[in-house]
């Protein structure tokens, strides 16, 4: 296999992901696993991962120093490319410019690493620090505007600053697969294999006779979780479709024909009241995050009594795991409320049978099932919902704003044929007023922040370059039809540093 040895980086699942894809079984272990445990295994290669750490930190996670000694080829990614410059003697500090995002790659050496790339191309970089100088016997492969030393190498052993398993590294493909076949001369031994039966004996096997109680969003998480769940149990499935107020214009009654068409049994729950009392007077994006989660739990809890379930079914997927520091070592990000909300006395079981799988596969997944394109290209949505697209307090006469805000972007992105362009696309309600002059008229009123991005599995995300004649069309009809606006401005941040929602 090809050992991962994991710092707690967020994207530690998606090097293994890539490594599958690739043909190769790959085993994700603690950052300490001793050398001799790794040799056990006979890998062809060890992988560092990335994490949040800084290598001069008393406390920082090193690595078995020994595994720079077993000749077996080494491949150190942003942190562990700074673990391994640091043990072998080399010095890394924090940078003054620090690098998030895109960034040019100018390969300055051939390598085997580099094998049919350009000499330069794009990659996406996540780091406060640098590699400021190099062990002995270590050379620059390849540099950026703001890392000279971005790809190193002494032998077989490796060292790369950005973040080639990130879809936004062109051909971060492609050095996995240099690195695997050329550097390890790795041999093909792993099919992906049908995910679905996989799954579907997976579900089986757990839940034996027992009944299971599923929260329907609309999502394509959650309905691909469904659907699943009913192909191996039935019946025994129930799904229970909440609106909890803070859904979009038209949304309940477009999920719930969605339901019928799958023939999915679900009851439908309005809880709207309820939500919208308990966020009264909240500000803080966390807390809000964590009253809806919490609020849905109770929910659910009521129905699971009723329905006498004993699991509780969730779409969850990886990056829900990663960014609530569902894995030992990652640091929070957002609660997601699919983790990050469950109270440890939940009465339910839980089932998650997408937990390691990222949207892209989900989709595969739903596609094998005969789950309808148009359901499975809907744009993702938060489990919080609008809560989080209105900053600061959530209240009921914004929520009006922001829906036909929103559904006008919407709609506009599929008139222009750009829906399916785009990965998510939203408005979002600033807390802010600002001056205009309408009709001859001074106005001070709200902003609207339209978000598009491209991504593709919402990890990692840049903006959508949207036509400028698309974005002034939008601008037009949101501030002439929804009142209480004057102003639309376009987000441009990437992920990182920005995340893809604003709360
Ligand atoms: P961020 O804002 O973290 O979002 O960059 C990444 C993706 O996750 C969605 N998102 C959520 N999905 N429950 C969910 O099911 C949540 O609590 C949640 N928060 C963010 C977000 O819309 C984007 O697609």
């Amino acid at each position: 296999p090809a050992i991962i040895l994991n710092f707690g980086s967020q994207y530690v699942q998606l090097i293994a992901r890539r490594i599958r894809e690739l043909g190769i079984y790959s085993e994700i272990l603690p950052f300490n696993t001793k050398a001799e445990e790794i040799l056990k295994r006979d890998p062809y290669c060890v992988i560092l991962s990335g994490g949040p750490a800084s290598v001069y930190e008393p406390s920082a996670p090193l690595p078995d120093e020994d595994i720079y000694h077993l000749g077996i080829p080494l491949l150190g990614i942003c942190y562990g490319l700074q673990a391994m410059v640091y043990q072998l003697g080399g010095v890394v500090e924090r940078a003054v410019k620090q690098e998030y995002g895109r960034a040019k790659l100018t390969v300055i050496k051939d390598d085997p690493l580099f094998y049919g790339l350009p000499k330069e191309f794009d990659v996406w970089m996540s780091h406060a620090d640098k590699v400021v100088s190099l062990p002995e016997g270590f050379e620059v492969l390849a540099s950026s505007e703001n890392s000279p030393n971005a790809v190193i190498k002494k032998g077989k052993l490796y060292g790369i600053q950005f973040h080639p398993e990130v879809a936004h590294t062109t051909y971060g493909r492609e050095i996995f697969h240099n690195f695997l076949y050329r550097v390890c001369n790795a041999q093909k031994n792993w099919e992906v294999g049908d995910l679905v039966e996989e799954k579907l004996q997976e579900i089986r096997d757990t839940v034996k006779e027992g009944k299971v109680i599923c929260a329907l969003s609309g999502g394509v998480d959650s309905t691909v979780a469904a659907v699943l769940t009913h192909r191996a149990i039935g019946d025994r499935l129930e799904c229970i479709f909440v609106d909890h107020g803070l859904l979009r214009k038209g949304e309940v009654q477009e999920v719930e024909s969605y339901f019928r068409s799958l023939s999915l049994p679900f009851r439908k729950v309005n809880a709207s009241e309820l939500f919208l009392s308990r966020l009264k007077g909240v500000e803080d994006p966390e807390e809000k995050r964590k009253i809806v989660g919490r609020t849905f739990i109770e929910v659910f809890e009521k129905e699971a009594e009723r329905s006498g379930a004993e699991y509780l079914l969730q779409g969850t997927l990886y990056p829900d795991v990663v960014e609530s520091a569902g894995i030992p070592g990652a640091k929070v990000i957002k609660t997601h409320h699919n983790v990050g909300g469950l109270p440890e006395k939940l009465g339910l079981k839980l089932l998650e049978p997408l937990k390691e799988l990222f949207k892209d596969e989900v989709r595969q997944i739903g596609k094998k099932l005969g789950i309808p394109d148009e359901l499975l290209q809907r744009h993702p949505f938060p489990g919080p919902g609008l809560s989080i697209r209105i900053l600061g307090e959530v209240k009921e006469e914004d929520l009006e704003i922001l829906r036909e805000a929103d559904y006008i972007f919407i709609e506009e992105l599929k008139r222009w044929g750009l829906y399916n362009k785009v990965w998510q696309a939203f408005a979002v309600l600033l807390p802010i007023k600002s001056v205009g002059v309408m009709g001859d008229v001074r106005t001070y009123e709200r902003v609207v922040a339209l978000r598009a991005v491209d991504s593709s599995d919402g990890m990692t995300a840049d903006w959508s370059r949207l036509p400028y004649d698309f974005l002034d069309h939008v601008m037009r009809r949101i501030i002439n039809e929804v009142k209480g606006i004057n102003r639309v401005v376009y987000d441009i941040s990437s992920k990182p540093p920005a995340t893809i929602e604003w709360e």
